[in-house]
């Protein structure tokens, strides 16, 4: 049977994941919106670009959730983006309720799926995902870690004129500005790139990573949707053809790195069964402290979540 992936919310990220899912024909895709039949007009052209992607997935537009029954995975991007003169408080209050309501109809339309938690701040709405539905952390993840990621490759192969598939590195901590990238782990074909750029090129690769989500805001005055997409739809393969990728992810903590009741972003082991294990990566000092600083961050926000909800955990 083809499997079924649902996107909830039609905006950019929503409509480019949807895009890049039905190009890889993981599945079925079904996108939601609540704003009337703009879901259905962009899953109707995607359905007319198949042909021409030989794509043979069917890609549905809903403005309710039945049509996403027993979705295997489903991605939430819904959310607000902040208005002129709104407080960011205000923004998380209002976005909490539409990723509570979302998770709500997720629950009880797919109770068996993997909830992939995009909707900003991303830590922060995985962990209101997690308290919504009380479902395994195995089974309720954030993207980021593998965008973050991808954004300190693109730099480095850039400063190295290389191919940015030898480069792989690796960013911990929280989607934010807190961001921690471990350029010690980052090679160009096995070699480290320590050995192969000057500190201060690095140090610039790593400045940009850290605020490569705000300067595409401020060239564009909206968020990036493009390398968003491209994450989301490679954790939602790993998933669905058991990949077993290692990959960072944003994943509930329960005494890894030292927090606990938490999401930060970690390397995970993602595959058919979710977040099937968090890899423990021994830090130096320095990296210790810059990640409890993001840790802090991101409980915080949560504790602001927590206290926006009511929530008596
Ligand atoms: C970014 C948004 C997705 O980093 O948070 O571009």
């Amino acid at each position: 049977m083809r499997r079924k992936i649902t996107v909830v919310g039609a905006g950019r990220v929503g409509e480019t994941t949807a895009h890049v899912l039905a190009k890889r024909a993981l599945g079925d895709v079904v996108l939601v919106d609540v704003v009337p039949s703009l879901a259905h007009g962009k899953a109707l052209d995607l359905m007319e670009l198949g042909p021409l992607d030989g794509s043979d997935v069917r890609v549905a537009g809903s403005t309710g959730y039945e049509e996403s029954r027993y979705s295997d995975v489903v991605v939430v991007t819904s959310g607000l983006p902040r208005k002129p003169g709104e407080s960011r408080e205000d923004l998380l209050k209002k976005n909490i309720a539409i990723v509570r309501s979302v998770v709500e109809q997720v629950m009880h339309w797919s109770p068996g799926a993997f909830l992939l938690m995009v909707t900003n701040p991303i830590d922060t709405m995985a962990w209101v995902a997690k308290a919504v539905t009380g479902w395994p952390r195995e089974r309720v993840f954030g993207m980021a870690g593998i965008l973050d990621t991808s954004r300190l490759r693109a730099f480095l192969a850039m400063e190295l004129g290389c191919s940015v598939r030898d480069v792989t590195a690796l960013v911990l901590g929280g989607h934010g500005d807190e961001m921690v990238p471990l350029v010690r782990c980052a090679a160009a074909g096995g070699i480290p790139v320590e050995e192969l750029l000057p500190p201060e090129r690095l140090e610039a690769a790593v400045a940009r990573t850290r605020g490569a989500g705000g300067e595409i805001v401020k060239m564009l005055g909206f968020s990036a949707y493009f390398s968003p997409a491209g994450a989301i739809a490679d954790m939602v393969q790993a998933v669905l053809k058991d990949e077993k990728r290692v990959v960072p992810c944003s994943a509930y903590l329960q005494g890894e790195y030292g927090a606990r009741d938490v999401y930060l972003g970690v390397p995970v082991l993602l595959g058919a069964g979710g977040v099937e294990r968090i890899f423990q990566v021994s830090l130096t000092g320095t990296e210790k402290q810059m990640l409890s600083r993001s840790i802090q961050l991101c409980r915080e926000s949560i504790e602001e979540a927590r206290a926006l909800m009511g929530v008596a955990v």
